[in-house]
C-alpha cells in the first residue's frame, strides 16, 4: 500500500540539507498511523511526498502498488485521485461555496449530481457546516475551513487519507467528531496518516505511530493487530 525504503527529501538539489533521511516502513491496506513530531521535523515533507506533491531525492517510495519514481505524469495524477489530502493551510477554493469546494472531488470523477448532492449536504451535516453550506471560505472562521477541508479530503472515499494537523483549529468536541469520521473511513477500508500535535487525541485513538525527529524516523511502533 504505502512503502518506503531509504526514502531521503532534499528541497534544494544542490547543498541543501535533507529534510528526510533515510526513512523506512510500511503501512498495510486499511492501516491507521499517527504522525508524530516536533515542528521542523519533517511531518509535512513526509505527506508531500505520500500525496505526490514531491518525489524522493533517494530511495524507493511506493504507493498503492505502483513505484513512485519511474511512474509516468498521467499514471500520478490517477493516484492522486485516489488520495485525499487535508492540507495544513486548507487550500480551499475561495471562490467557491463551501458546499461546492465538497463537491470538486466528486464532480471531477463525474458521478451525477443528484448523487453528488445528497453525499454532501450529509457530509455537511456530519461536519456541523451544513447552515453554512452556501458560505464562501473567506467569509469561515478557521475551524469551518478546516472543518470544510476535512469534508473535501474524504468525500470521495478515497483509498488513502493524508490529513495535516487536521484539528489545529477545532475544539475538542468537534476534533473527537472528525477522528469518528477518520476511524469510520478506516473501518470502511481506507488507509490513514494523520500528523498531529494534539497528544489527547493519540491517547484516546490508540494506534500505531511514526516519530519524526530532524527528519529520522526515530519510532515505529506497531500494535499486532495493525
Ligand atoms: N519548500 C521548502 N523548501 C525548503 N525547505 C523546506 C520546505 N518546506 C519545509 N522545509 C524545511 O524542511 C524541514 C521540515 O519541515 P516540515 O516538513 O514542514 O516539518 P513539520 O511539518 O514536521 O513541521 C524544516 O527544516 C523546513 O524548514
Ligand atoms: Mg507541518
Amino acid at each position: 500500500m504505502i512503502r518506503c525504503e531509504r526514502v531521503s527529501l532534499r528541497y534544494s538539489l544542490k547543498d541543501g540539507p535533507d529534510v528526510l533521511r533515510e526513512l523506512s516502513f510500511e503501512v498495510p491496506e486499511g492501516g491507521f498511523r499517527w504522525l508524530l513530531g516536533p515542528s521542523g521535523a519533517g511531518k509535512t515533507s513526509l505527506l508531500r511526498l505520500l500525496y505526490l506533491a514531491a518525489r524522493p531525492t533517494s530511495g524507493r517510495l511506493s504507493v498503492l502498488g505502483t513505484d513512485i519514481g519511474s511512474a509516468s505524469r498521467s499514471k500520478l495524477a490517477l493516484l492522486r485521485r485516489r488520495i485525499g489530502v487535508v492540507f495544513q493551510d486548507f487550500r480551499l477554493l475561495p471562490h467557491l461555496s463551501a458546499f461546492d469546494n465538497v463537491a470538486l472531488p466528486l464532480r471531477i470523477s463525474g458521478r451525477p449530481e443528484g448523487q453528488i448532492r445528497a453525499d454532501v449536504n450529509e457530509m455537511l451535516r456530519w461536519v456541523g457546516l451544513y447552515a453554512l453550506r452556501h458560505v464562501t471560505p473567506p467569509a469561515l472562521s478557521g475551524g469551518e475551513q478546516q472543518r470544510v477541508a476535512i469534508a473535501r479530503a474524504v468525500i470521495s472515499r478515497p483509498d488513502i487519507l493524508l490529513a495535516d494537523e487536521p484539528t489545529g483549529n477545532l475544539d475538542e468536541v468537534q476534533a473527537q467528531r472528525l477522528l469518528q469520521l477518520f476511524h469510520e473511513l478506516n473501518r470502511l477500508g481506507t488507509t490513514v496518516i494523520v500528523a498531529t500535535h494534539n497528544i489527547g487525541l493519540v491517547q484516546d485513538y490508540p494506534a500505531p505511530t511514526l516519530r519524526l525527529q530532524a527528519g529520522r524516523l526515530v519510532e515505529e511502533r506497531v500494535t499486532e493487530d495493525a
